[in-house]
C-alpha cells in the first residue's frame, strides 16, 4: 500500500507542477468537473453488435440508456465508420461532458485482410515484416472507426494443447519480446494522433498460456523465477516500447486471480516499469474473482480490481454497479479512481478524440483502405516468409515447372475459409485463394492440376462461437483422390486442423491429425511416393508417421487471405522458404508441455543400464521438430565461430561472430540463431537461451559474417524475487541453423 500511496503521490504532483504539459492539464481540468458517476463512466467498456437499421439492438436498450448519461467509456465489438459514428454521436450529443468513446476490437490478425495467424507471422522471425504487417492491419482497423486493437497477445506458449497458442509469438521469451515490440510500434506507429494507428493492448497479464494440461481458462501455478524469465519479459519489452494498454488475464496464478492481483498491475507494471496507459480487465474477468471463490460478491470484486489496478471493467459491470457506493462508504480511495480515469482520458486526448471525436470516421477512406491491393499484396508477401519447410527429400520441392500433371488432394485442398484463421474480425468468409486456386494460377495452362477432396476434416460445426463437434468417423471411400494420385506426377496434399480448431476455448487432449487424414496419406503414398503435405494449423501438431515417411511437408499455419498464392510462390520455387518454429513440434501429445529452453534435471542422461533417468518408457525425450527448426532450398553453411575474448568481467561485453556462406544453388534467407547456457548459477538456468538472431539474405555462394553482442543483459537472469543477477561463472555459446544444430564456445565471466 505504501508504493501505491507514493504512486499516487507522485501523479498528483506531476499534474499539478509547474511543468504541467497542455495534456495534463486538460486531462486534469476536466477530471476536475467530473462527478464520482461520470469518473465511473469512464472506466466501463460494453460490447454491442451494433446495427445502423436502429441505434442500438433491442437487448441493448440499457445500454443505449447508459451512452447517454455517459456511464460507458469505451465500447467493443463496434465497428465500421457507419457504426462508430453513429455511437459516438450519442454519446458526445447526450452526455453532459460529451467525452468520446474509445472503440476497441479484436484484431489479431487483420482488420478485414487477413494476415497469417500470429504464431505463423512468428515464424517468419522477421520483426520489421511483422511490423509492416501491423501498420498496415491498423491501417485498415483505423479507416473502420475503431480506435484499440486486443492485441498482440504475448503469452509466452509452451503447450500445444492450450488452442490460443495461435494468437501468439510461440514459446520463446526473446522472439516473443522482438516480435511483440514490432507489432506495438507497427499498430501505434510514431503518434497515436495519425488517424492511421490505433492502440495496442499487450495481453494477457499475466501466465494464461501456463493453464494446467493445456485447458483453456484452467489454474495457473507457475514458480516466480519461471514468471520474471519466461512470462514477463514480453511485457516488460512492451511497455518500454510504450504500448498504450495492457490486458490482464483470466486465470489465477498461485490462487490469486490475475484480474485482483494488485503486484502484477500496481508494483510491477505501473511501479517498476513506469507503465503510463491503463489496463483492461479481460472479458467478465472482474465478475470470474467472485466465480473464483477469490470474492463474495461482485461488489467485492469490484473492490478487489480497482485496487489491484484494474482500470477499465470490460463487461463485469461491476464498476459502473458498485464503485461509487466503494467510494462512497471510504471502501475505495477516491484516488485510485481518478488515477484509472486519468490513464483512460490521456490515451483519448492522445488520439485526439477531444479535438474531434469524429477522426476515424471517413467513409471515402474506409472504402479506399480496407482490402486495398497494397494490403493484400503485403499480406501475400508475409504469409509465404511464414512458411516452415519441415521436410525436403531428394529437392522434392520445389516442383519443376516442366510437371505435367498435379494432383491437388485433401479436405483443405479448395477450402476458401480455413485459411483465414481464427480471431478473424471482419474477415469475408471464404474469401481465401485456396490452393487448388493458387497452384492454378502459378503454372502454364499445359499443366493438368486437378482436385479431389479426399475425405473431410472430421468436425462438424465450423464457428468462432460454438462448439467443434467431432463427426463420426467416417467411412473411406478414398477412391476418386487414389484415381487422380495414380494418374498424376506429383500429388500436393492439404491437411491439417480447421481453424476453429485453435482459438480461444479450443483446447484438445489430442493433437494429431483428425478423421481419415493420416489413412487418406498412407493410401495415397501406396500408389505415388511424390507427396508434399501442406499442413494448416494453428498449433504444433503431432504428425510422426507424416514426418517418418513424406517426402515433403511444408508449414503453412492459417496464412491468411492470399494462402494459396504464397503456398504455391512456396512450392514453385518463387520463393525460397525461410520460416523457423517458433514452438517445438512434439511427436506425441504425451510430451507437452515441451520447450527448447527446459532445465537440465539431475538426470538428463542414461548412464548404464538403470532406468532412473529423467525420460519416458514409450517416447523418446526429443521433439519430432526442434524450436528454430525450418528448411531452405538452398544449404547454409556455418564455421569460424569466435569470440573476441574468453574471459570477461561483469561490466564487460563479449563480441560473438560468425561466418554463413551459402553453398548452395540459390538465393535465399537464412535465420542466424544465438543460444547461451549459463552453465552454474544459483538457481539452475536452461540448456539454452535465445539471445539473439537476425534473418540474412545470401546469394548463391555469398558469406558474410555476423556479430552479436553478449552483456549483462543478456547473460543475466531474474531471481524469483524479481532482482537482476549477472552471476560469474563459465557460459557456453551456441550459434546454428536451429536449437538442435549449433556450432560452441565458450567464455567465461570472472
Ligand atoms: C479474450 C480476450 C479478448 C476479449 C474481448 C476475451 O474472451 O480472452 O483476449 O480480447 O475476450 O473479445
Amino acid at each position: 500500500m505504501k508504493n501505491l500511496s507514493f504512486i499516487i503521490l507522485v501523479l498528483l504532483v506531476s499534474c499539478t507542477g509547474s511543468h504541467q504539459s497542455k495534456e495534463d492539464q486538460f486531462v486534469q481540468n476536466l477530471l476536475s468537473q467530473m462527478t464520482l458517476e461520470e469518473k465511473v463512466g469512464q472506466l466501463n467498456q460494453r460490447t454491442s453488435q451494433w446495427e445502423m437499421t436502429g441505434p442500438a439492438p433491442e437487448s441493448s436498450s440499457d445500454l443505449l440508456e447508459d451512452l447517454k448519461k455517459g456511464n460507458v467509456g469505451s465500447m467493443l465489438n463496434v465497428a465500421g465508420v457507419a457504426e462508430t459514428y453513429e455511437a459516438q454521436k450519442i454519446v458526445v450529443e447526450n452526455s453532459r461532458l460529451g467525452i468520446p468513446l474509445l472503440f476497441a476490437y479484436d484484431v489479431i490478425h487483420g482488420y478485414q485482410t487477413m494476415m497469417p495467424i500470429p504464431l505463423g507471422e512468428s515464424a517468419s522471425w522477421n520483426p520489421q515484416l511483422v511490423e509492416e504487417s501491423a501498420k498496415a492491419i491498423a491501417e485498415e482497423t483505423a479507416a473502420a472507426g475503431v480506435h484499440w486493437t486486443f492485441a498482440p497477445m504475448i503469452d509466452v506458449g509452451r503447450d500445444a494443447r492450450w488452442g490460443r497458442v495461435m494468437e501468439g509469438a510461440g514459446e520463446d521469451p526473446f522472439l516473443t519480446s522482438a516480435l511483440a515490440v514490432a507489432r506495438v510500434k507497427g499498430f501505434q506507429g510514431n503518434d497515436l494522433e495519425e488517424t492511421n494507428t490505433i492502440a495496442a493492448c499487450a495481453k494477457h497479464f499475466a501466465a494464461y498460456a501456463f493453464a494446467e494440461a493445456g485447458r483453456e481458462y484452467n489454474t495457473v501455478e507457475i514458480g516466480d523465477e519461471t514468471l520474471h524469465n519466461i512470462v514477463f519479459p514480453p511485457f516488460k519489452a512492451t511497455t518500454e516500447a510504450g504500448v498504450a494498454t495492457v490486458m490482464n488475464a483470466f486465470n489465477t496464478i498461485q490462487g490469486l486471480p490475475a484480474t485482483a492481483n494488485s503486484y502484477l498491475q500496481r508494483d510491477l507494471l505501473k511501479g517498476q516499469w513506469n507503465f503510463d496507459g491503463f489496463v483492461v480487465s479481460d472479458w467478465n474477468s472482474i465478475g470470474e474473482i467472485q466465480t473464483h471463490g477469490a470474492a463474495s460478491d461482485l461488489k467485492e470484486a469490484a473492490e478487489r480490481a480497482i485496487k489491484a489496478g484494474s482500470d477499465m471493467d470490460m463487461e463485469a459491470s461491476a464498476y459502473v454497479k458498485y464503485l461509487a457506493e466503494l467510494v462512497e462508504q471510504r471502501r475505495v480511495d477516491e484516488a485510485l479512481v481518478d488515477d484509472a480515469v486519468r490513464r483512460v482520458l490521456h490515451l483519448k486526448y492522445r488520439m485526439g478524440l477531444f479535438r474531434d471525436p469524429f477522426r476515424y470516421c471517413n467513409e471515402v477512406k474506409e472504402k479506399e483502405v480496407i482490402g486495398s491491393q497494397a494490403i493484400h499484396e503485403l499480406s501475400r508477401k508475409v504469409a509465404r516468409e511464414s512458411m516452415v519447410l519441415l521436410k525436403n527429400e531428394e529437392q522434392l520441392l520445389p516442383l519443376s515447372k516442366d510437371v505435367k500433371s498435379i494432383a491437388v488432394i485433401g479436405p483443405l485442398a479448395n477450402d476458401k475459409d480455413v485459411p483465414l484463421g481464427s480471431w478473424r474480425a471482419k474477415a469475408i468468409t471464404n474469401s481465401a485463394v485456396s490452393v487448388f486456386e493458387g497452384i492454378q494460377n502459378a503454372v502454364s495452362a499445359d499443366v493438368s492440376v486437378q482436385y479431389s477432396k479426399g475425405c473431410n476434416l472430421a468436425i462438424n460445426e465450423r464457428s468462432f462461437y460454438t462448439e467443434l463437434t467431432l463427426s463420426e468417423t467416417e467411412q473411406a471411400d478414398f477412391n476418386d483422390a487414389l484415381d487422380l494420385a495414380k494418374n498424376s506426377e506429383v500429388v500436393v496434399l492439404v491437411i491439417g486442423e480447421d481453424c476453429f480448431q485453435s482459438g480461444e476455448g479450443r483446447s484438445q487432449t489430442d493433437i494429431t491429425l483428425k478423421g481419415q487424414q493420416l489413412n487418406l496419406f498412407q493410401a495415397i503414398y501406396e500408389v505415388n511416393k511424390n507427396v508434399v503435405v501442406v499442413l494448416m494449423n494453428g498449433r504444433p501438431v503431432a504428425i510422426p508417421e507424416l514426418a517418418q515417411k513424406a517426402p515433403a511437408i511444408l508449414e503453412t499455419w492459417f496464412a491468411g487471405n492470399q494462402a494459396g498464392h504464397a503456398i504455391a510462390d512456396v512450392l514453385f520455387g518463387a520463393y525460397n522458404p525461410s520460416g523457423k518454429l517458433p514452438m517445438t513440434f512434439p511427436r506425441n501429445v504425451g510430451q507437452c508441455p515441451i520447450y527448447y529452453n527446459h532445465k537440465n534435471t539431475g538426470r538428463p542422461n542414461k548412464s548404464d543400464e538403470h532406468v532412473f533417468w529423467s525420460h519416458y518408457t514409450d517416447s523418446p525425450n526429443s521433439p519430432l521438430y526442434p524450436f528454430g527448426y525450418g528448411l531452405s532450398y538452398t544449404t547454409f553453411e556455418y564455421s569460424d565461430l569466435k569470440l573476441n575474448k574468453n574471459e570477461m568481467t561483469t561490466l564487460d561485453s563479449v563480441m560473438v561472430s560468425v561466418k554463413v556462406k551459402n553453398i548452395g544453388e540459390r538465393i535465399g534467407e537464412e535465420v542466424v540463431q544465438l543460444y547461451i547456457r549459463d552453465l552454474a548459477a544459483t538457481y539452475a538456468r536452461p540448456v539454452l537461451e535465445l539471445k539473439g538472431f537476425e534473418k540474412i539474405e545470401l546469394k548463391a555462394g555469398e558469406e558474410k559474417v555476423l556479430t552479436f553482442s553478449l552483456s549483462a543483459k543478456e547473460l543475466g537472469y531474474y531471481l524469483p524475487n524479481g532482482s537482476f543477477q549477472f552471476e560469474k561463472g563459465a557460459f557456453k555459446v551456441f550459434v546454428g541453423t536451429n536449437s538442435q544444430e549449433l556450432l560452441e564456445a565458450s567464455f567465461i565471466v570472472r
